[in-house]
């Protein structure tokens, strides 16, 4: 995007769009009617990491001071298997109190990285008393041993409010985080690397990232590539100061630095922006977070849809917006045009040929060609979002974090769904159509806002589990008996949802489907609850007989 064409879109006001509905129901902290399961014992606080093991029967726990391992093989309880603490030593937080504002929430060792490294070991940093430290924990006596190679401050952050991302594979660790106590240089890297091939990072001379807040990372194995992506002040953009923009860079996986020139540097890095604005609207600049949807089983890679919550710089509300990238748009922005930096004045100006950049294999290529990539790392164009608009705009909400899954219904068709968890404490489950959106439900999970938040769902388990400051919450996907008449059951569109004609409840669709009642699209009451009457009893009194009605006593 052409400076120019920035300063006009700023000088636009603000007109309201399009926006999100207002959710159907609604349900405050610990309903009866939408029942939520916690784990908050009194001892663990500030759950910032959640890892479901790849059977789905336990949760590994990221906490303050401590590692969780939790039985959630049932769907009506969590329980406790294992807890480790790892907390500083009393001198480590002596040393830390001299160091910073607030002792009590700065010194104690937030887990910001928990992934599996191996078949029997998970990889775990924390911040430590501002002292980065990890460790290596064995999966199943849950025992930690920290690991001693000095270089934890490079794979996660010094400052328990500072975010960061990390991805492995393979026994290979890819991180992206901030290096040093103040949190101003920023570092991705490639650790653990396997075969003798050297762990490789940034060159730290040149400006490559410009404060940048990290957010989430990606892999993409059929072309061999990691996308991190994150936040950053556009210095592209001079006319502005601090003008923030959301961006994807992009790592070969396999990337081991040049011969002479970039020696143990990335040979791959390059960035792109993200775009997410409505038409005439002022852009969705500052990304919150990203969530990776893999393509429909059989489909291509290329399919793969990343769904980033963004909010606005200029906004004086709580607003927020929802933009979705497909895989195959940001290939194409990386194998597209390049800018150039001119160091002297550090501006960038368009370059003719791409020839090498954004390329893998690019370690035996001459010093001319890797003085290229060394400052032509920033994609001419930017990337647009599906359907060139965001999905999801809201006005009077802050979402903050975000899960998608695509759901099934008896049809055949496909529908995707979106839990996008509020800044306030509403979990507001979405449902996308070809059309628009619906705002099936918004659940309370907590009541006073949380620094610490994470989510990780379940799909085979249909549960959704949120850490908090106070714990975890595990939140069943869809609550069918919530629904007493047909017609309220269809209009509720929620996918996961459908009315069993025979046995005459609002059910999760399971075989046979024949029996199955559901109408995701039209909601077409008529149609779908013919001879359905039945007198019901709603809570509260309300008696009402339906059939073949097409009012919705929750309509609002
Ligand atoms: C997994 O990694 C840990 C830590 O490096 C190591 O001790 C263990 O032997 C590895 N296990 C396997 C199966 O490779
Ligand atoms: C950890 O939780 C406490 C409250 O339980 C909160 O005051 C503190 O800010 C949290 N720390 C972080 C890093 O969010
Ligand atoms: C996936 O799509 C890409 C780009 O559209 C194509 O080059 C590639 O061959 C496809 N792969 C498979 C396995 O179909
Ligand atoms: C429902 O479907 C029937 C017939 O298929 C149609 O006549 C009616 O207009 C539809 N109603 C709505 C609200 O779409």
């Amino acid at each position: 995007m052409a400076p120019s064409l920035l300063l006009l879109l700023l000088l636009l006001l603000l007109i309201s769009s399009s926006s999100l509905p207002a959710p159907r129901r609604t349900f405050l902290l610990n309903s009866a009617d939408r029942p939520l399961l916690h784990f908050s014992p009194p001892d663990v606080h500030n759950t910032s990491t959640l890892l479901l093991s790849e059977d789905t029967s336990t949760l590994y726990v990221g906490a303050g001071d401590a590692l969780l391992s939790l039985d959630v093989s049932q769907t009506d309880v969590i329980r406790l298997k294992k807890k480790v603490e790892w907390r500083p030593s009393d001198s480590q937080i002596n040393e830390c109190k001299y160091k910073v504002r607030n002792p009590t929430v700065d010194c104690p060792n937030l887990v910001s990285v928990l992934q599996p490294i191996n078949s029997t070991h998970l990889y775990a940093c924390g911040s430590h008393a501002f002292s980065p430290h990890d460790a290596f924990i064995h999966t199943e006596s849950f025992s930690l041993v920290e690991h001693g190679d000095g270089k934890a401050r490079l794979r996660c952050p010094h400052s328990p409010f500072r975010r960061s991302t990390a991805i492995t594979h393979d026994g290979e660790l890819f991180t992206a985080t901030t290096t040093d106590f103040k949190g101003a240089k920023p570092q991705i890297s490639r650790h653990f690397s396997k075969d003798g091939r050297p762990d490789v990072c940034q060159e730290s001379s040149a400006s490559l990232l410009q404060d940048p807040e990290f957010i989430s990372s990606s892999l993409d194995l059929s072309e061999r590539k990691l996308y991190f992506f994150f936040s950053e002040v556009g210095k592209e953009f001079r006319f502005i100061d601090e003008l923030q923009i959301a961006r994807v860079a992009q790592v070969c996986k396999d990337d081991v630095g040049g011969l002479r020139t970039l020696q143990k540097k990335w040979t791959s890095f390059a960035k792109a922006s993200l775009i997410c604005q409505s038409p005439k609207q002022l852009p969705f600049n500052v990304l919150q977070d990203v969530f990776t949807l893999p393509p429909p089983e059989g489909k291509n890679a290329s399919e793969t849809l990343f769904y980033g919550v963004f909010t606005s710089q200029w906004s004086s509300g709580p607003e927020s917006a929802v933009c979705a990238f497909k895989l195959q748009d940001i290939r194409d922005v990386f194998s597209g045009s390049y800018l150039t930096l001119n160091t002297q004045t550090m501006t960038w100006a368009p370059r003719q040929e791409r020839r090498i950049l954004g390329q893998c294999g690019l370690e035996t290529a001459s010093d001319q060609d890797l003085g290229d990539v060394r400052k032509s790392f920033l994609t001419g164009e930017g990337v647009k979002p599906v359907k060139n608009t965001p999905l999801v705009v809201s006005p009077d909400q802050r979402y903050s974090r975000v899960v998608a899954e695509r759901v099934k219904v008896v049809n055949g068709k496909e529908y995707t769904v979106l839990f996008l968890l509020t800044e306030s404490g509403f979990l507001h489950k979405v449902v996308l159509f070809d059309g628009g959106e619906q705002l099936v439900e918004e659940i309370q999970i907590f009541t006073e806002p949380q620094l610490v938040k994470s989510m990780v769902l379940s799909s085979a388990k249909g549960v959704l589990y949120v850490g908090t400051s106070e714990g975890v919450t595990a939140v069943p996907v869809a609550r069918c008996s919530i629904y007493s008449t047909c017609s309220q059951c269809i209009l509720a569109r929620d996918p996961q949802c459908g009315w069993s004609r025979s046995s005459r409840v609002c059910k999760s669709p399971t075989d046979p489907h024949q029996d199955i009642a559901q109408d995701v699209d039209h909601a077409n009451v008529s149609d779908e609850c013919q001879g359905q009457t039945r007198t019901i009893t709603v809570k509260g009194g309300d008696i009402g007989l339906f059939s073949s009605a097409v009012s919705d006593p929750y309509n609002r």
